[in-house]
Parts: C-alpha cells; sequence; structure tokens
C-alpha cells in the first residue's frame, strides 16, 4: 500500500489487488521501529537498511499524518530493553555491546537510572539500556492511513486475489508485495515464521503507567511490551517455524508470565485479543526487493520477515525510484531477489 501511494503520487496508474489489505502480517505486527534492538548478530547489511528505514520515519510519519488525516499512534520516548535475572542481563549485554561496536545508540543504564524512567518495572528487573532511536507506530492505524491516502492519491483498490503472475502481468509493471504468498506467485524462498502475540487493555481505558517499549530478557525468554496512548498494550511475540495461525495455551501462558515479571501491574490489565500471524522470512531473513529474476517487469518487495513496519518508509521509495526510472539504488544491491537463485525457481511452485 505504501508503494502504491508512493507510485500514485509521481503520477503513475495503479491497481492494488488485494482480498483485504492489512489482513495479514501487518495486522498483527506489533509495530516497534528498532533498528537498534533488532539489529543481530550476522545481520549487519539488514541492519544498515533498518537504520536507514527509520531515519525517514519522522517525515513519512508527517506527511502520512497530513495525507490521510488519520492519528498513527505514532511515538518517540525510545525503547528500554532490560535483564530480569543476572543471566539474562548477561544474555542482553552481549549484544549491546556488539551495537555498541555497529556504532548503534544504546546506553547502558544504571538500575536507578532505569526506574526513573519506568518505575513500574518489577523491583526483581537487575538492568537495562536505553535505545532512544527505536520508536513505535500502531501498524492498524498504519494500514487505514495509507489506505486513505492512496485512494486520496488515486489508487484503485480491488479486493480480489491474485491467484498468479499471469492475473496481473499483462497491465504494465507489477510489484510483488504479499508478505507469505510471494513464494507461491514468484517461486522466491519466502517462508512463513509465526508469531503469536497478545494485545492488554488498561482497565480503565487510560494510558498505560509506562511509556517506553520493554524488550525483555526472562528467564531466558525474550518479550516485548508496547504501550499504546489509546491504552493499549501489545505483549509479543512467539517466533516459530510453522506455518498455521492458531494461538495455543503455551504460548499465552508464556508470554504473559513474562510480562508480568517484567510489570507486574500489567495483572489488572484486560485480556482483549490472542493473535497469531505469519512473518514473511527469506533464507537469509532480510528482504528480497528487486526485479524477480528473468522477469525485469516484475518487481519483489516482500520477505520483511521482522521488520515490515520499520522498512516501509524505505522499501516505498526505492521501489517506487526502481519504477519509475529503471535504475537500482545502490542500497537494494544486498537485497537482490536474485541472490536466491538457482534452477529450482520455477513460478508458481514453492521453495523445496
Ligand atoms: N519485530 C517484532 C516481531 O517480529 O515480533
Amino acid at each position: 500500500m505504501a508503494v502504491a501511494w508512493r507510485c500514485a503520487q509521481r503520477g503513475m496508474r495503479v491497481v492494488v489487488r488485494d482480498p483485504a489489505p492489512g489482513s495479514g502480517a501487518s495486522g498483527v505486527a506489533a509495530g516497534m521501529l528498532a533498528p537498534v534492538a533488532e539489529a543481530y548478530f550476522g545481520e549487519r547489511e539488514l541492519t544498515g537498511l533498518l537504520v536507514a528505514s527509520a531515519a525517514r520515519w519522522p517525515g513519512f510519519a508527517a506527511e502520512l499524518t497530513a495525507a490521510s488525516g488519520v492519528d498513527l499512534g505514532y511515538r518517540t520516548e525510545g525503547t528500554l530493553v532490560v535483564g530480569l535475572t543476572g543471566d539474562d542481563l548477561a544474555e542482553a549485554r552481549r549484544l549491546w555491546a556488539y551495537q555498541q561496536e555497529l556504532g548503534l545508540a544504546i546506553t547502558p543504564l544504571r538500575p536507578g537510572q532505569l526506574r526513573d524512567r519506568e518505575p513500574l518495572l518489577a523491583p526483581r528487573v537487575r538492568g537495562g539500556a536505553w535505545a532512544p532511536g527505536d520508536h513505535q507506530v500502531d501498524p492498524r492505524r498504519l494500514v487505514d492511513a495509507l489506505r486513505v491516502a492512496a485512494e486520496r492519491a488515486g489508487v484503485t483498490i480491488v479486493p480480489e486475489p491474485v491467484r498468479q503472475l499471469s492475473d496481473v502481468d499483462r497491465q504494465g509493471p507489477v510489484v510483488v508485495a504479499a508478505g507469505c504468498a510471494t513464494a507461491g506467485l514468484t517461486g522466491l524462498p519466502v517462508r512463513p515464521v509465526k508469531g503469536q502475540l497478545l494485545r492488554l487493555r488498561t482497565p480503565d481505558g487510560a494510558a498505560p503507567g509506562f511509556r517506553h517499549v520493554i524488550r525483555g530478557y526472562v528467564d531466558g525468554q525474550q518479550v516485548y511490551l508496547v504501550p499504546r496512548a489509546d491504552g493499549e498494550v501489545v505483549v509479543g511475540a512467539t517466533v516459530e517455524e510453522r506455518a498455521d495461525r492458531q494461538v495455543t495455551a503455551d504460548a499465552v501462558l508464556r508470554l504473559l508470565r513474562a510480562a508480568v515479571e517484567l510489570v507486574p501491574g500489567l495483572a489488572e490489565y484486560e485480556l482483549v485479543e490472542a493473535a497469531a500471524g505469519l512473518r514473511p522470512g527469506t533464507p537469509d531473513n532480510a528482504p528480497a526487493l528487486g526485479p524477480l529474476p528473468g522477469r525485469p517487469e516484475v518487481v519483489v518487495a516482500a520477505g520483511h520477515h521482522r521488520h515490515g513496519i520499520v522498512l516501509t518508509p524505505l522499501t516505498a521509495d526505492l521501489i517506487t525510484d526502481l519504477i519509475s526510472t529503471g535504475v537500482p539504488d545502490p542500497q537494494l544491491a544486498a537485497f537482490r531477489p536474485d541472490r536466491f537463485t538457482t534452477d529450482r525457481i520455477v513460478e508458481g511452485q514453492p521453495w523445496s
């Protein structure tokens, strides 16, 4: 939808084919814009892309809010990364050290400083750090806003599925931005990675008593808490190499236990939703951005895995530039879909 909006702004005639825009991974995403806290070992190039896209978020959010009239729930208090036990803190520190080595902004805090920032954190929390540049947005509002802005810019939304590329590929350049369904449409190796998450709500509908996104290491398990001004708190998420969308008792139990260990007051909140979605993952967990091998008129923007929301502005800009000029931006070089090419890729057949 973001690509569609940007292309329409450049004067292109754009049709989006999607039976239910935003009903896939975007509808269950937590909306963390986290180039620092999600900078993992061995993903240096992906981290560079996250940082570049996060830098576009302030301008993108302002422009989209003005174009749509929708409040995106964009918040910039930053993220606290915390460890519950000594072991948890040691694990978190290893990653901070790597993130600092990359020059990313993450500042260790003494326990007193941590509690000054978030007094509701449990006394057991041993320590943490602050990532001031890791912000958040409400993905459901984002999709609503993009839809309004896209339609206002002239995009036509046709609520029908695309079952194969030949349904659309005679009508001009095609962008495949179909999440996990990209595998079936293109043959590229995009696999589903299941995530389960919960939505809690304050009992009185007021804003939660904490303002930062909190990412916790809790007895060896990772959890994140995303507070929204409207009283919602997202608690996520599992990472499972599975393709179903069932919510399991075990996941709900683990997520709630970890959340309440970090912020005990959450036990009083209403549990309003338990959901599961499928992240589109590639073999290197980085997106596929650019022409489909052997089909230059088909451009892929998929496989964003854990990072679809933070990568929205940059993906939209780079893909729109590619379509308008035919020249790929150098930032796309490491993310070309043909890095997965083997003779096993056949349109319409899943990777095996
Ligand atoms: N980026 C958060 C998640 O994928 O759960």
